[in-house]
């Protein structure tokens, strides 16, 4: 028999509507559709998304990765999660696995698949591109993320202020995920570089609590959701 193929399908980062075709397509022919499970017991971000394109005979599985930063606990919990993915696919049946934003970019798909290919190596895995939340966010601004020459950084979290002050050197755009934790040392940062009011955040961009705030000069001490981020034009062009 053949094995099924895990797909990792990109929901996009809140309006359903932002599922590619090709990952609707997928989504809706694959007998099981997994997800990372939400907190708490309540449904995850990337169910959420893609609920209303679910149909009722399709087996729903909830994957349990936990937030923590502990390299044994989460690889525990990849190899937990690439077995019960494997229990499908070695009976012949597809998996769309969906995770919010795109599955190539700071995806917990990654892990999943590269456990799973790990433990199986004959499994097939494809990846379905969707929209990522930098590009997510500049189209709620109205902005292009990047033109020209620009160059472009992207800090994934930010642990050191000494990162962020080389990469301000070097980049012309800068997009910082995960800043909800860092924001007021991201922001004394900018301060000092006179950088706030070309700075944006974005929260929960494309989904119906999004919210945006150009130019950052009085908002010292902002409390940001997790799902954030922090969009800074640098100048104009690096030449
Ligand atoms: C683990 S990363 C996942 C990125 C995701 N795979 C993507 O394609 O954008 C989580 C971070 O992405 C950013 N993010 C994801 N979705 C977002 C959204 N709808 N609005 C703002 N930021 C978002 C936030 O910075 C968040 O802390």
């Amino acid at each position: 028999m053949t094995t099924g193929t895990l797909y990792g399908i990109s929901a996009g980062t809140g309006d359903p509507e932002l599922l590619s075709i090709k990952g609707l397509k997928i989504l809706q022919s694959s007998p099981v559709v997994a997800f990372p499970a939400g907190i708490g017991g309540k449904p995850g971000i990337a169910q959420t998304i893609v609920e209303q394109w679910l149909q009722p005979q399709q087996l729903q599985l909830a994957l349990e990765f936990p937030y923590v930063q502990d390299e044994e606990i989460l690889l525990q919990a990849w190899q937990v999660a690439a077995k019960q993915v494997w229990e499908y696919l070695s009976q012949g049946q597809n998996v769309a696995f969906v995770c919010e934003g795109d599955v190539s970019f700071y995806s917990t798909f990654t892990y999943l698949a590269q456990t799973l290919q790990q433990l199986h190596p004959e499994a097939t895995v494809q990846a379905i591109p969707g929209v990522c939340s930098p590009l997510a966010a500049v189209a709620a601004l109205g902005l292009p993320l990047t033109v020209r020459a620009q160059r472009l950084a992207v800090l994934p979290a930010l642990y050191q202020v000494g990162e962020l002050e080389q990469v301000l050197d070097w980049a012309d755009v800068v997009v910082l995920m995960k800043v909800s934790s860092v924001y007021p040392q991201v922001w004394a940062v900018l301060q000092e570089r006179k950088l706030l009011e070309s700075a944006y955040v974005v929260e929960r961009a494309t989904t119906a609590q999004q919210r945006i705030y150009r130019g950052l000069s009085d908002r010292p001490n902002l409390k940001l959701p997790y799902f954030s981020l922090l969009i800074v034009q640098v100048r104009e062009s690096h030449n």
